[in-house]
């Protein structure tokens, strides 16, 4: 397995291009079954996560075909897929590929609502926390689809087709909102969607489908109204920008200081995490081009955050601050309120000489004046690339294992880091 080789102390200058947004990507990428037209995503990230949900579109029938280099592409150009539906020759989605990436069992929604059946495998554990089904499931059933359990297997059935309704999530949840939406495209009549998700990713993949003939309003507000209609054809639509890699480097640079143009972030996406930075002591400003960050001499003060659904601070940075004010003058509290036991960077943050104590959902971090490089793993994608942050400020050597987390969700990292200074670079396994 591949590991990545850090020495810190240096720090970052220059410009990252931000690269599409892979938690848009995926549910993008799942509304193209909801067609048998061709459906036309740019500025795909080149993740092993895009690549797995291929494999598992593929399994349904669904062709994907990566469009080739233009010219004047430069080398951090997302890519241009091209996914065609024609014909569903396969309606279940099996254990060995739904455990490998929860997200993937969001195809149950597409499924049936276009095949008028699904079955797929329950995704099972998970290394942030329990993260249950059943608020999607529920969506579905207030559409009008049977359920039943079956060895491990969530069996969805609407013969007749869905028929619109009233779904209203006890809780915030982005997989629930894009499975309610997904569905209730091509269900009979209206269907309303009360606390909806408010990510910038769920408005993405409606206004996907709305180029794709789907009548939705109010996405991005707690409630979505959709009228169903018959058919949903093919669409053009580019990926948003990644607002949890946007905000990552933008931690990177505020712990190692430097000065680095976020090229295609956009503010609004992430507003709370960059209120949050400028806090703790980066400057930050937006122009055309994108966010800078820049943090010189200055030390880093504490803060208080608690994670919150959009457009609070996002569960997906909470790793990443936690690195960040392992270095800051005072102490930090961080409250997890998302995924309960999402705090598996702490004990690894801690072999890097961090001081973090754990009390339910909340981590005290009292800063200390410097880190000491180690070898480090960890077990979840935002954790891992939390430990990358740190060891980035670190005195001395780092080498992160378990790499693939990283590459599940970060296009190129290590070429983005050295580009800008950072001594960086993987260890292919021998
Ligand atoms: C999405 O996961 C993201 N994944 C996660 O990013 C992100 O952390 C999360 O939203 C919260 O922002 C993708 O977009 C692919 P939820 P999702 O349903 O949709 C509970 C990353 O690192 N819940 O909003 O699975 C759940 O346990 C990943 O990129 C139920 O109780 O999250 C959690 O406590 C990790 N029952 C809360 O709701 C359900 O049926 C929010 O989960 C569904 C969820």
């Amino acid at each position: 397995m591949d590991r990545i080789r850090i020495v810190g102390g240096h720090r970052l200058n220059g410009s990252i291009p931000i690269s599409g947004a892979k938690n848009a990507t995926l549910p993008l990428m799942i509304a193209s079954l909801l067609t048998d037209e061709t459906l036309v995503l740019e500025n795909v990230p080149r993740l092993a996560d895009v690549a797995l949900l291929q494999r598992i579109l593929g399994n349904h029938g669904v062709d994907v075909m990566i469009g080739g280099k233009r010219p004047g592409d430069t080398e951090y150009e997302g890519q241009t897929v091209h996914i065609s539906a024609k014909r569903i020759v396969d309606t279940m989605a099996p254990y060995e590929l739904v455990a490998k990436m929860r997200a993937s069992f969001w195809v149950i929604a597409p499924l049936v609502a276009r095949m008028g059946e699904a079955r797929v495998s329950l995704p099972g554990g998970c290394a942030i926390g329990t993260r249950p089904v059943d608020l999607l499931v529920m969506a579905l059933q207030q559409l009008g689809a049977e359920i039943e359990i079956d060895r491990g297997y969530v069996v969805a059935r609407a013969p007749k087709g869905l028929k619109g309704g009233k779904i209203v999530f006890p809780k915030v949840t982005v997989g629930g909102t894009h499975t309610a939406l997904m569905a209730a495209t091509l269900a009979d009549g209206d269907t309303v969607i009360e606390n909806a998700a408010c990510e910038p990713e769920v408005g993405d993949l409606a206004d996907c489908l709305n180029k794709m003939g789907a009548k939705i309003t109010g996405a991005g507000t707690p409630t979505i109204n959709v009228t169903g209609v018959r058919r949903l054809s093919g669409a053009r639509h580019r990926v948003l920008p990644d607002r949890i890699e946007t905000g990552t480097y933008a931690m990177a640079v505020t712990m190692t200081g430097g000065d680095v143009l976020l090229e295609g972030a956009r503010p609004e996406l992430l507003q709370a995490a960059l209120d949050v930075l400028a806090e703790t002591g980066a400057e930050i400003s937006s122009t055309n081009a994108g966010v800078r960050v820049a943090r010189n001499g200055s030390g880093l003060a504490p803060v208080e955050v608690t994670t919150q659904p959009f457009p609070g601070f996002p569960t997906d940075l909470q790793a990443q601050l936690m690195a960040l004010m392992t270095l800051a003058a005072g102490t930090s509290r961080i409250t997890e309120t998302i995924f309960e036991n999402r705090f598996m960077h702490v004990q690894e943050l801690a072999r890097l000489g961090a001081q973090i104590r754990l009390e339910g959902e909340t981590a005290s971090i009292e800063g200390v004046p410097r880190l000491n490089g180690a070898p480090v793993m960890a077990t979840d994608l935002r954790a891992s690339v939390s430990l990358v942050i740190a060891a980035l400020a670190a005195e001395g050597e780092t080498v992160v294992n378990r790499v693939y987390h990283l590459d599940r969700g970060f296009e190129r990292l290590e070429g983005k880091l050295a580009a800008c200074g950072a001594e960086i670079e993987r260890l292919a396994h021998a």
